[in-house]
């Protein structure tokens, strides 16, 4: 089981602005297709497709598209979009295609939220033909100018949630599948913002307003004031920029 009931209904949820919140997921999605390097015509796989940043980029060189995701508002929206692609609701860990259906399987930001990676790579190496190539990318947390944000987070809601997959992890998790030559790359993209407002509105979007007004008052309150000093005092040194940064790994299946 690689997916639970409330992973489903965050992305459910999300399913609508997904790709206007997580401004880099496109451009992120065009670079790993690229890192891929499939041939036109290749069958390939997108798994845990979302609204389609990587298999639309997949289409744009020729491919031919399955998507799967394990949310059923994801999985609606990608079939309308894009009805050239063959759009199924499925978890990662237990794909419903036969061994070597696919020259390239492809999976943007998805090991990192599942329970179990490792069931999940089992499986694109079931489905992928010998010599086919998995491209994966993961979140690479880089705290940079924001490590007064991050502090802001911890004192208010605590560690939480364990720390997130590294790409050595992800290397040797390929590895351990089976995989052989496993390569990556990094990519940074920067977004500047126009002001500590603005700062506020995108995390409010990704559902830091609600967690901070479930907050008893007087710590909204703290925390907001927290929160508007640290992005006052950056937006002074040197102006407010998130810089959003990824691995792209890419391995070949024996
Ligand atoms: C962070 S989003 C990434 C979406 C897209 N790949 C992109 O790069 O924009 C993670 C996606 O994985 C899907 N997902 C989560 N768990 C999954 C699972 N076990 N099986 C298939 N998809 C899953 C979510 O529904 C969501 O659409």
């Amino acid at each position: 089981m690689t997916s639970t009931e409330e992973s489903r209904r965050k992305y459910d949820a999300l399913a609508d602005r997904y790709e206007d919140i997580f401004f880099y997921v496109a451009d992120v999605g065009r670079r790993l297709v690229e890192y891929a390097t499939p041939p036109p015509g290749a069958r390939l796989l997108d798994v845990g497709a979302g609204r389609g940043a990587v298999a639309r980029a997949a289409l744009a060189r020729g491919c031919a598209v399955t998507a799967v995701d394990s949310s059923a508002g994801m999985v609606s929206r990608l079939a309308e979009d894009y009805p050239e692609m063959l759009v199924r609701q499925q978890d990662a860990g237990a794909l419903g295609f036969t061994d070597g259906a696919f020259d390239v399987v492809t999976s943007g930001f998805v090991v990192q939220v599942l329970t179990s990676p490792q069931d999940a790579l089992a499986e694109f190496r079931r489905v992928l033909a010998p010599g086919g190539v998995v491209a994966i990318s993961l979140e690479r947390q880089e705290i940079g100018r924001l490590r007064w944000l991050h502090e802001l987070n911890k004192e208010f809601f605590g560690g939480g949630g364990g720390s997130p997959m590294t790409a050595d992890e992800l290397d040797a998790l390929l590895l351990s599948a089976g995989f052989t030559s496993p390569t990556r790359v990094t990519v940074d993209i920067p977004k500047p913002l126009a002001d500590p407002a603005a700062l506020w509105d995108w995390m409010a979007e990704q559902g830091v307003a609600d967690a901070v007004n479930a907050l008893p008052t007087e710590r909204a309150v703290a925390f907001r004031e927290g929160f508007f000093r640290g992005a006052e005092e950056m937006h002074r040194d040197g102006g407010i920029s998130i810089t959003f940064g990824a691995t792209l790994h890419r391995a070949v299946a024996p």
